[in-house]
């Protein structure tokens, strides 16, 4: 898919202050820091677009960006940093679970997970909430620039074989990079095809 243009919207901090839900919706959720804002500046291709940081917790709102001016990205605050509150990390996940619940143009969420990372409860439980409540999702493993390839691949390996005590079938998944541009082509294909 060609990317003309790519514009910020808005911030939100409820899904009730959400723009109208009559344009197709794509959401990345995921823990702090792994890649959500890079990913959506690598997929548009303009960087600078979603704020990144090297410190956890900089998006703290539901922030839109339309894109071709038929169809939106969401950047969401991460969940689990550990150095933010309870009580805040609690409003967090009520405003994400709200959002996601309530928005009925989301056409996927995509779930991003650190490739170096062992599988965490936090991610976990989300996905099967999101498969309990019927949601359609994709994961993303990120930062595959980070791993060699045989590491990526056993890792990624080892994933599937802790997703497969939960899921009969492992959801459909990416493997990206923000630095390499790795895993564009196929996650803009799969926006295309749910757009159309
Ligand atoms: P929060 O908004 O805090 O939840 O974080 P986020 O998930 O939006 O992460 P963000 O995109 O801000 O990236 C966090 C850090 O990881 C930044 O320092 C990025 O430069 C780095 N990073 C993100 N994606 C990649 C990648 O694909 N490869 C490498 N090497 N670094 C990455
Ligand atoms: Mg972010």
């Amino acid at each position: 898919m060609l990317i003309k243009t790519a514009k910020f919207l808005l911030s939100s901090p409820d899904y009730k202050q959400c723009p109208p839900d009559t344009l197709p919706e794509y959401a990345f959720i995921g823990r702090s820091n792994v890649g959500k804002s890079s990913l959506i500046n690598m997929l548009v291709g303009f960087g600078g677009l979603a704020k990144t940081s090297s410190t956890p917790g900089k998006t703290q709102l539901i922030n839109h960006f339309i894109v071709n001016e038929n169809w939106y990205l969401v950047d969401l605050p991460g969940y689990g940093y550990a150095k933010v509150s309870k009580v805040q990390q609690a409003k967090f996940s009520s405003m994400i679970e709200n959002y996601i619940a309530n928005r009925t143009n989301l056409r996927c969420i995509f779930v991003l997970i650190d490739s170096r990372h062992e599988p965490q409860t936090n991610d976990m439980d989300f996905m099967r909430w999101l498969g309990e409540n019927g949601l359609p999702f994709a994961i993303i493993f990120t930062k595959s620039d980070k791993l060699s390839a045989t590491a990526l691949q056993k890792s990624i390996n080892h994933y599937k074989a802790v997703m497969k005590q939960y899921w009969t079938e492992m959801p459909q998944h990416f493997i990206s990079s923000a630095e390499k541009k790795t895993g564009r082509e196929e996650i803009l294909a799969l926006i295309e095809k749910l757009n159309s």
